[in-house]
């Protein structure tokens, strides 16, 4: 199929992209790089890889884009609480009003695949337990666009929402801002970490599982458009206090205190059902020890050492 990944120069986006070229699809990135990332390079000998450096706000750049796919799937977007607390402009422009414009232009017939996000799940029942039809809490401009937009995406006839847990593991363009990523980085790097709200659970998800799951998506299309599924770990359910405990089996040295010095923007802390997107079919394959042991292999490629000698 003919496939458009918008913001395919992403985290999520630079290891989809080569999975998608190996399932034998045609793929068109777009991506303004605007965290100047080349984050590709290596799927640019593929002939069946199109790339055009461009901003999904532009209408005349997206509309010829649009109407030549099989398949859409947005992942551009200001991806996190506090990159969209910062710019709430270019965060609102391109999370929301960006999808608006293509929910515009899509045919019926045109298949679309989403990330959005499970932050909005907030605290949960009074178990703090969530599945698809548990009521939504956004309270960053983030979760609260994500809400939008899904709302938008479910009028459309074919399209298909995963509520991503906080993913981690490795990629091309990395980010280290994301939970997991973050704290391994720290115990690696620092050995240390001072946690707030250690007790809140979140669900977390291997990027390359995120990959499968659109893949997965893809295959079984006709059975499972016009829902929407969370994509998670389930072994994964675990608080930041559990995480970290996790992370010394593989860093003996790491240390980590609790302390009342900081808040989660969307209050994040649930247990997340991802019984439905099992009940199709799909299994998770990577465990969160797995993503940690890589994480430490890529931290020792990754160094923040640009003022320093070490
Ligand atoms: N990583 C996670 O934990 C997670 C969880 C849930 C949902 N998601 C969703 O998955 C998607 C991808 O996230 P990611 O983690 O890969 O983030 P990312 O920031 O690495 O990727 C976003 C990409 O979009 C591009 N981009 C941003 N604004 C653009 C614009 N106006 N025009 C063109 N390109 C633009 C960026 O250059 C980048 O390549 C997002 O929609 C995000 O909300 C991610």
């Amino acid at each position: 199929m003919k496939i458009l990944v918008t913001g395919g120069a992403g985290y999520i986006g630079s290891v989809l992209v080569p999975e998608l070229l190996a399932a034998g699809h045609e793929v068109t990135v777009v991506d303004n790089f605007m965290y100047r990332q080349a984050s590709l390079n290596h799927v640019c000998a593929d002939p069946n890889f199109k790339l055009v450096r461009g901003d999904v706000r532009i209408e005349a750049v997206m509309k010829p884009l649009i109407a030549a796919a099989d398949v859409i799937i947005p992942l551009a977007a200001y991806v996190g609480a506090p990159l969209c607390a910062r710019d709430p402009i270019g965060a609102t422009t391109t999370n929301h009003d960006a999808i608006e414009m293509m929910m515009q232009h899509v045919s019926p017939e045109q298949r679309i695949l989403m990330p959005t996000t499970n932050s909005a799940y907030g605290t949960g029942d009074e178990k703090n337990y969530c599945d698809e039809n548990s009521p939504l809490r956004p309270i960053s401009l983030y979760a609260i666009e994500k809400v939008k937009v899904e709302q938008r995406l479910m009028e459309h006839p074919n399209a298909i929402s995963f509520r991503l847990a906080t993913v981690f593991g490795m990629s091309p363009r990395m980010r280290i801002d994301l939970l997991v990523n973050d704290f391994t980085y720290r115990a690696v790097n620092d050995r240390f970490i001072v946690l707030f709200e250690a007790h809140f659970k979140r669900n977390y998800i291997h990027v390359r599982d995120v990959c499968r799951a659109f893949l997965h998506g893809l295959a079984n299309f006709e059975a499972m458009r016009n829902q929407i599924y969370n994509v998670g770990l389930s072994s994964a359910n675990i608080s930041k206090l559990e995480l970290c405990q996790r992370i010394a089996q593989q860093v003996p040295d790491f240390t980590f205190l609790e302390a009342p010095l900081g808040k989660d923007p969307d209050q994040r802390n649930y247990v997340v059902s991802n019984a439905k997107i099992e009940a199709t079919g799909y299994r998770t394959a990577y465990r969160l020890e797995d993503g940690i042991r890589e994480l430490i292999k890529g931290f020792t490629m990754l160094r923040n050492n640009s003022y320093g000698n070490v």
